[in-house]
């Protein structure tokens, strides 16, 4: 597997920001890292994937992004038993509410969420997050 997925919503570029940094660690551990906004992205390749991440802000109340991403996640749901899926985002006013949601329903489906929970930040990523990002990029890349 020489190519990792990093799909992603973002509206202000947080979740953007960390995506990037997921990619550029995955491309340290020498795989080629496919960062993708999620209308430019395909579930196909997902469907041929072990791995692969997806990230996406709290929005609504709580909830992922409802035009783009949840269809998205929703086909994933589909095929995503016995897979391994980083989740990542970041929110604003809330308290993670809507990444646990995300990690129980992906588990509910069969999917290993990478390291048990996903990598949440509040609004802009500081620099010690975009190194939490990079690490969880390289060890993808390394899997
Ligand atoms: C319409 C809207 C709904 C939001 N809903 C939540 C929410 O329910 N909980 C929360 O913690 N933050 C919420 N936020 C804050 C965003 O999750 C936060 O600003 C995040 O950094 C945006 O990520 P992005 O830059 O990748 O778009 C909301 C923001 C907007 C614009």
């Amino acid at each position: 597997m020489e190519e990792i997925y990093i799909i992603y919503w973002s509206q202000t570029g947080n979740t953007q920001t960390m995506a990037e940094a997921i990619g550029k660690g995955v491309e340290k551990a020498g795989k080629t890292a496919q960062v993708l906004s999620v209308e430019d992205a395909a579930l196909d390749v997902l469907k041929q994937a072990p791995c692969f991440a997806l990230g996406c802000p709290a929005m609504g109340a709580e909830v992922l992004e409802e035009e783009e991403m949840e269809p998205f996640v929703s086909e994933v749901e589909k095929f995503a038993e016995g897979k391994t899926i980083a989740l990542f985002g970041s929110y604003g006013w809330g308290d993670g509410e809507w990444m646990r949601d995300w990690e129980e329903r992906m588990a509910n489906v069969g999917a290993v969420i990478w390291h048990g929970e996903g990598l949440i930040c509040c609004e802009e990523p500081d620099e010690d997050m975009l190194m939490e990002c990079e690490k969880l990029g390289e060890e993808l890349g390394g899997l």
